[in-house]
């Protein structure tokens, strides 16, 4: 699987906030956006164009747009708070969602939202979660995209551990991932270490 780690000062500046336990949810919140936008250029840097041409106020020259802009695909509720940056970025996006809870005690994910087209073929995805830690989430997230037959998924998380890494590896997905952080390894709650806490909690509250 292609891993891309976005290792820009940018982007660690922001990483590093959402990292300080200090770090309440509005300024959580606000880096968030922030470093969604940055993985969201990197990962778009693959995405096809077509070229057309354009009048300046001078001349004609040559232009382009996206051919074929991704399908957003935010993951609840963690998700959620990548998906107004993503949207702003890629302003032709549609925006497709999947809400999944983990387990506490199997750390299995339990899908209790699925809102995605019923045709994904020759259509590219990017799946939105801030947190790949056993990988069962958004490996069941892909799995439905795959179903609907999606053959270019580009997952964005602001963290990633190498066991969540390993598991879509080993899932076949046709898929690549963009983080800003591949960490240390996961807690015995399956939490990412160092990690961040839980991203959900931390920009909605606890439930
Ligand atoms: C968190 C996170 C991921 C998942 C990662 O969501 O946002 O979706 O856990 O864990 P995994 O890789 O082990 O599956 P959570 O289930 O806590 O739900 P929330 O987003 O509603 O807080």
């Amino acid at each position: 699987m292609d891993v891309l780690v976005v290792d820009h000062p940018l982007a660690q500046s922001r990483l590093t906030a959402m990292r300080d336990a200090r770090t309440d949810s509005a300024a959580f919140r606000a880096a968030l956006h922030e470093l969604t936008t940055m993985l969201v250029y990197e990962a778009a840097r693959s995405l096809e164009i077509e070229r057309f041409t354009v009048e300046t106020p001078v001349a004609p020259t040559e232009g382009t747009r996206l051919a074929n802009p991704p399908l957003l695909v935010p993951v609840l509720r963690a998700g959620l708070g990548m998906a107004d940056s993503a949207l702003a970025l890629l302003p032709e996006s549609s925006m497709g969602f999947v809400g999944l809870a983990r387990d506490e005690h199997t750390f299995e994910p339990r899908a209790y939202m699925e809102s995605l087209p019923a045709d994904l073929a020759d259509r590219p995805v990017f799946v939105l979660d801030p947190m790949l830690a056993t990988g069962g989430s958004l490996e069941h997230c892909c799995r439905l995209l795959a179903d609907r037959g999606c053959t270019d998924i580009v997952v964005l998380c602001v963290l990633a551990a190498p066991a969540g890494i390993d598991r879509l590896d080993r899932s076949g997905l046709p898929l690549r991932l963009v983080t800003a952080s591949i960490d240390e390894g996961l807690n015995d709650k399956a939490f990412i270490v160092p990690g961040l806490g839980d991203a959900g909690d931390r920009q909605f509250g606890g439930m």
